[in-house]
């Protein structure tokens, strides 16, 4: 079976590096999405990963703090989540190339579209740092803005909950899950997918986000195949 992409941009949260521990960074935990993201590279899959930062700081964790200044503090947070992911997929045998939207050129080679074009040809994995390197701008809006550069065919989002729902399923055990969606019922229902910023962006540029679970071992390599999980937003 081949995969049904060729060129994908995964999504993580940066708790999704935290583990059962909700902070920092749990190798094991890390070890194990990396083995998925290998499994994936080693079917000739191109793949950038955007990284977000909120296991170590987020943009509202500085409450009272000038929000510039809180949302940069996340952005650093996204470089040491990049290079932790650096060190395990390269460990594993996957060439990495970090790029960083603010310069930090000691640590990682700077946000250049056309080099993290030709890495991916090269079959390096690219980790996008810094989020936009703006603030007032998400995680979730540095995926979108980076698939619509690099030509990405879908954003993979992947999860702590397997799918998109009307309402919280741990709080409502009748959420309803939504397996296909729009863009504009996600902009219109105010679902808490991605950020309005985000979702827009991806319908400006018909780029299709898949929402899924990272908990089940396989659900990157199924996403990829082109297999019905989660819930899928596009037109
Ligand atoms: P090709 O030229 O396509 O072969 O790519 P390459 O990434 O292997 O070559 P390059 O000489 O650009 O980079 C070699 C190593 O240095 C890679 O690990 C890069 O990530 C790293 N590197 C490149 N530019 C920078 C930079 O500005 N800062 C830092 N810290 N590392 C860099």
């Amino acid at each position: 079976m081949e995969p049904k992409y060729k060129r994908v941009i995964i999504k993580l949260s940066g708790e999704a590096l935290a583990g059962s521990a909700g902070h920092g960074i749990d190798t094991p935990t890390v070890e194990s999405i990396c083995k998925q993201i290998k499994e994936v590279f080693d079917l000739g899959v191109e793949i950038a990963i955007v990284v977000g930062g909120g296991n170590f700081w987020r943009g509202r964790s500085g409450e009272g703090m000038d929000k510039s200044t809180a949302d940069y503090m996340g952005m650093l947070a996204t470089c040491i989540n990049a290079l932790g992911l650096q060190d395990v997929l390269e460990e594993m045998g996957v060439p990495v190339r970090v790029q960083t939207a603010i310069e930090m050129k000691q640590i990682a080679e700077p946000y250049i579209r056309r080099k993290a074009i030709r890495h991916l040809e090269k079959r390096r994995i690219v980790i996008f740092a810094s989020g936009t390197g703006n603030p007032f701008f998400t995680t979730d809006t540095t995926a979108a803005l980076r698939a619509a550069e690099i030509d990405a065919e879908i954003i993979l989002l992947a999860k702590s909950i397997d799918a998109v729902y009307d309402s919280d399923p741990l709080v409502n055990p009748d959420a309803k899950k939504y397996t296909e969606l729009s863009y504009i019922d996600v902009l219109n229902k105010g679902l808490k997918v991605m950020d309005s910023t985000a979702t827009s962006l991806c319908m400006d540029n018909h780029i299709p986000i898949l929402v899924f679970g990272l908990n089940e071992p396989k659900n990157i390599l199924r996403a990829v195949m082109g297999e019905k999980i989660g819930t899928i937003i596009q037109e």
